[in-house]
């Protein structure tokens, strides 16, 4: 059994317990012990019921991820599943953490669940490419019913364990201790026959009394929700068969979609995606017995949008944080900000009354910066002049206690030439929110030159614990994502001063997967950001391309995006749906002429190629100068930060995926063609040279650290 399942009785109580940190996932090892352990409790004549339960933090969370793709080992999960679900003795499975995929579905083969009340439950394969293979997507409907058996399967979010009792997927909840409530359960229920199977049941599965077209919207929604992605569409095909089909024929069809899933690039990509961001989290020299420091409380200067957004995200977990500005007016422009913020969450029905004021109370609005003095954490959120950022840390510095972490929020400026403006170097760096703050999930976190170890250890777990993930950065203009996204956005302009509209360009990037192109992205973040950034630049030399020609004419005829409802697109007042706009035609025709282009059909290939290809050939060479740690990482940032699709795996696994040689010779041609924007990446030309991709560039690194 190699440890990992145990089998002991208490009284005529069998009890199996799971142990395989950290989540009980269900690699062979386990598989094989609960075959084991099960055929010991039916040999055991003493035992009239059974318990399966886990030790650790949580149920069986799944399959284990790292098997998929390599030769199965025996016993398949199905076969232990279809054991338990034959037992001649009751199983009751006692749910604690978190029942996830597999590990769900194990627990739908018992007889009866019993659940801790703050337990989750949730069938989350559609999230890694894949759907439920083990008898989820037969069983569930069979239990819950259609809807809510879609619901969770197509969505993939797992639901609280009172909403499972309240559907009848948990039979009960169990207050205080979950191992003694569920022997009391099972001893409840030992005698009882026929022994409930959730196969057997059949009234939620009756055609007659589904919906007429139910799996036809299904599968239209799940299209139309899943930006290219196949999967969620499957899964509506899986629960469908659990309708269409007997149990058995269901059970086949589940398999043999699942066996196209996992062989798809997508289910790779989603795979991919899930270690990528655990993956991130690890930093080669700063090992896991690095001290980190407690925030217990935190500060945000500049109460504008941003900073806004910032302290929210620390009272949403918790933590008392302090808002500062120069004046009392922007002060209260800030806590109006999250008041407004909070009052449309609120209003969706996703925070109550109560909670709101909870965290509304944990912030407090403030022009004293004597409040700094006591915080461990403090991020400065000001905007982007190096002069002003320089001024506030060399005051931070006088004013906040000796081992306080001063951040800065910049997402352009220098971190080194901010913290030398302080005598502590080593306690500044760049933790760089996305804006809505208080909603994109991506930190990147700065790493200066002389940042300490443990200030670089509590960022990452800081990152864990306000729900964000975090990516370790180098320093350098626009560190990972903002750096690639100059390069993505430059050649969209290029290709609109060359024929394409901004409409095309979106259209061919929102096909790819991604949740706006870059025009709609420009008109929402404001046209008149750039244009102001650029304004303070030196124009490019003769002869040289200039990207920013249609955005400054736009900006300069006031056209600023959204908030002027108008911008590369029109848009009616208070919508923020873009709508075409021939005024943009005739501006972008006439800055054509202006630059001597003359206008030309642009493919939707090349639309694709020359925005995908910038941004990898650019991820490359910040990956060479190691800017980024891994590839992975790199994919990271622009899964969470910019609406990159997680079905494409990020820009470098697509980058793998297209072929590298491939890549590198479509970059050359642009090179020829456009000039030293398309210079290749030293990094692209060696690997597509030997063969190799990014992930074994990341395989590599990992081995030799
Ligand atoms: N297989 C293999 N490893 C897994 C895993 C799995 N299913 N789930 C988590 N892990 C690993 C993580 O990679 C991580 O490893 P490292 O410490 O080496 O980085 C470790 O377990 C801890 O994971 P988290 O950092 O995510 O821990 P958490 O406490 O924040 O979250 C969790 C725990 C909610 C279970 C989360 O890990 C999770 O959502 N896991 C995936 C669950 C899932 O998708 N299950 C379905 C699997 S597919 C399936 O079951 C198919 C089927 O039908 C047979």
């Amino acid at each position: 059994m190699a440890g990992v399942v145990a089998f002991e009785r208490r009284n005529s109580v069998g009890i199996i317990t799971v142990d395989n940190p950290p989540v009980n996932a269900l690699g062979q090892a386990v598989r094989s012990g609960l075959d084991e352990a099960l055929r010991q409790a039916l040999a055991d004549s003493a035992v009239e019921a059974i318990v399966l339960r886990c030790k650790g933090r949580t149920f069986i969370a799944g399959a284990d991820i790292t098997e998929f793709g390599k030769p199965p080992k025996a016993p398949m999960l199905q076969a232990v599943i279809a054991a338990y679900d034959a037992s001649t003795k009751p199983i009751v499975a006692a749910i604690h953490g978190t029942a996830l995929g597999g590990g769900l579905e194990v627990a739908l083969g018992c007889n009866y669940r019993v659940a801790a009340p703050d337990a989750k439950c949730g069938l989350p394969e559609v999230k890694l490419g894949i759907l439920p293979g083990a008898g989820g997507t037969q069983r569930l409907p069979r239990l819950v019913g259609v809807e809510k058996a879609l619901d969770m399967i197509v969505g993939g979010d797992p639901i609280s364990a009172k909403e499972a009792k309240s559907i009848g997927l948990v039979d009960a909840l169990v207050e205080g201790d979950l191992l003694e409530g569920a022997i009391a359960f099972a001893t409840s229920v030992a005698a009882k026959r026929p022994l409930p199977r959730v196969r057997d049941l059949t009234a939620n599965i009756d055609p007659a009394k589904l919906r007429p077209g139910l799996f036809d919207d299904a599968k239209k929604d799940a299209r139309k929700r899943s930006r290219g992605a196949v999967g969620p569409a499957r899964c509506v095909d899986a629960v469908r068969a659990a309708v269409e089909m007997p149990f058995d024929a269901g059970l086949a069809e589940e398999r043999r979609l699942i066996e196209e899933a996992i062989a798809s690039v997508e289910s790779r990509a989603m795979r991919h995606v899930f270690f990528a961001e655990r993956k991130a989290a690890k930093i080669p020299d700063v090992s896991s017995d690095v001290p980190t420091l407690p925030v217990k409380k935190a500060a945000v200067i500049g109460a504008g949008t941003m900073g806004a957004g910032i302290a929210m995200v620390f009272a949403n977990v918790g933590i008392p944080v302090v808002l500062v500005d120069r004046e009392q007016s922007f002060v209260d422009k800030g806590l109006d900000i999250i008041a407004k913020n909070y009052g449309a969450t609120m209003k969706k029905g996703r925070l109550t009354q109560a909670e709101m004021d909870t965290r509304i109370g944990r912030i407090t609005g403030t022009t004293n910066w004597d409040d700094l003095a006591q915080v461990d954490l403090v991020i400065e959120a000001v905007f982007e002049e190096m002069g002003l950022k320089r001024e506030i840390f060399s005051r931070l510095d006088k004013l906040c206690k000796k081992d306080a972490i001063l951040a800065t929020n910049t997402s352009t400026l220098d971190v080194d030439q901010i913290a030398a403006a302080t005598s502590r170097p080593e306690q500044v760096i760049g933790l760089h929110f996305f804006s809505p703050a208080n909603v994109m999930r991506l930190l990147e976190i700065v790493r200066g030159a002389k940042t300490s170890k443990p200030v670089v250890a509590t960022s990452m777990k800081l990152a864990k614990d306000i729900g964000k993930v975090g990516v370790l950065v180098g320093v350098c203009q626009g560190f990972v994502g903002n750096r690639m996204l100059h390069q993505y956005y430059r050649e969209a302009q290029f290709l609109i001063q060359e024929g394409a509209l901004p409409s095309q360009v979106d259209r061919v990037m929102t096909g790819f997967g991604f949740a706006m192109g870059p025009c709609a992205t420009s008109d929402l973040a404001g046209i008149d950001v750039g244009w102001r950034i650029r304004k303070a630049q030196p124009k490019p030399p003769p002869g040289e391309r200039y990207s920013g020609a249609v955005a400054d004419r736009l900006a300069e005829m006031g056209r600023f995006g959204q908030k002027t409802n108008a911008g590369f697109y029109r848009y009616e007042a208070g919508s923020r749906t873009p709508v075409d706009d021939a005024e943009v035609e005739k501006i972008i025709v006439q800055v054509s002429k202006e630059l001597g282009i003359e206008r030309r059909q642009v493919a939707d290939e090349e639309i694709l190629e020359r925005c995908m290809f910038a941004l990898i050939n650019e991820g490359a060479k910040i990956l060479d100068e190691k800017i980024a740690l891994r590839a992975s990482d790199i994919d990271t940032v622009w899964i969470n930060g910019y609406g990159f699709p997680s079905h494409r795996g990020g820009p470098m696994f697509y980058a793998d995926t297209v072929g590298l040689p491939r890549v590198l010779e479509r970059v050359k041609a642009l090179q020829e063609k456009h000039g030293k924007v398309w210079t290749p990446s030293k990094l692209l030309e060696k690997l597509a040279a030997a063969g190799r991709t990014f992930a074994d560039f990341d395989s590599e690194q990992e081995g030799s650290s």
